[in-house]
């Protein structure tokens, strides 16, 4: 009766890792997480729909033979992402489609964004690329584009380019406050973006955990830039952002479970050291505390279940 902060099953969006792979292939370090071949994908979909997920995230593992330097793929309007979109549009279900924007599934190197003749990344260089990509995402049957690359003005110029192609209708979530962290390490694995050595140094675009004000401006600037709903990720490490961000902007708040959360939750799990149910949705109600409108989580399939 007196309870103030409830988990809805629509508060939840499940990120959906897709590949080229014969078959599902679980991802090592997030037990009951795997890829998707297309193939599996729409019946797996209707499952998910039938336990009440109604949002999934898409994130493609694309084949390394596919990818470059300037992570031209992402500019292939058969590209994997939009296969993925278009298959489960035409299933006829009213899922919430978020295309995550960014170079790092179609790079070499991993990073999110092209790098200039330094090594640097180039930011204005990778925001065209993304702006265009947008139109490809709405093309190929996305609700809302995701930039999670953290370069500077993107979201001013994907707004402009959207609507320019007559667009308006597709919302921009932006990975606003996004850290340098190292909760992504099974993410990386996941989509095969890591490097040989496993870590990619992206804090010359990604905010220093160690900075509060930063991430406030960093809000700030997408917010006046046009964005529809505003990130802060990771999730739980990040409350007090999130706080921040949910007390501060008119606008719906997201906030990413990332994977590292999710592994070291199951990992202590296997383990035998905690419950994983009840530290997810721990987790999960912290961060709804916090202010999160919703939540991108790996568990949102399995807790969905209990919400019911
Ligand atoms: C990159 C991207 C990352 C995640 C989502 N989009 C990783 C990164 O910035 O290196 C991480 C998600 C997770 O860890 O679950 N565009």
């Amino acid at each position: 009766m007196v309870e103030e902060c409830v988990l809805r099953q629509q508060d939840l969006v499940l990120p959906v890792f897709v590949s080229h792979d014969k078959n599902p292939v679980e991802i090592s370090s997030m037990p009951g997480v795997y890829r998707w071949p297309l193939e599996s994908l729409e019946s797996q979909a209707k499952e998910w729909y039938e336990s009440g997920i109604r949002s999934l995230a898409i994130f493609p593992k694309i084949d390394f033979s596919c990818k470059d330097d300037g992570g031209q793929e992402i500019l292939n309007p058969s590209s994997l992402a939009y296969q993925a979109a278009a298959s489960l549009r035409q299933l006829d279900m009213d899922f919430v489609l978020f295309a995550d924007l960014a170079l790092d599934p179609y790079t070499r190197h991993g990073h999110d964004g092209i790098l200039d003749s330094q090594g640097k990344v180039d930011n204005d260089e990778t925001v065209e690329i993304l702006a265009k990509a947008s139109l490809l995402c709405a093309q190929a049957g996305f609700d809302w584009v995701s930039p999670s690359d953290m370069m500077d003005g993107r979201i001013g110029v994907i707004r402009d380019l959207l609507d320019q192609n007559g667009h308006e209708d597709i919302g921009i979530l932006s990975y606003s406050a996004k850290f340098a962290s190292s909760y992504y390490g099974p993410f990386r694995d996941a989509i095969g973006a890591a490097s040989a050595s496993g870590f990619i140094d992206k804090t010359s675009y990604q905010l220093n955990p160690a900075n509060r004000t930063q991430a406030y401006r960093e809000l700030f600037l997408d917010f006046e830039e046009g964005a529809d709903i505003l990130m802060v990720k990771p999730a739980e490490p990040f409350l007090d952002i999130i706080k921040y961000a949910s007390e501060n902007f008119h606008l719906p708040i997201a906030a990413y479970q990332t994977s590292g959360e999710y592994s070291r939750i199951m990992a202590a799990d296997k383990l035998g050291w905690l419950d994983g149910t009840k530290c997810a949705l721990e987790s999960l109600l912290s961060i709804k505390r916090a202010g999160a409108d919703l939540i991108f989580t790996y568990f949102a399939d399995r807790i969905i279940k209990l919400l019911q």
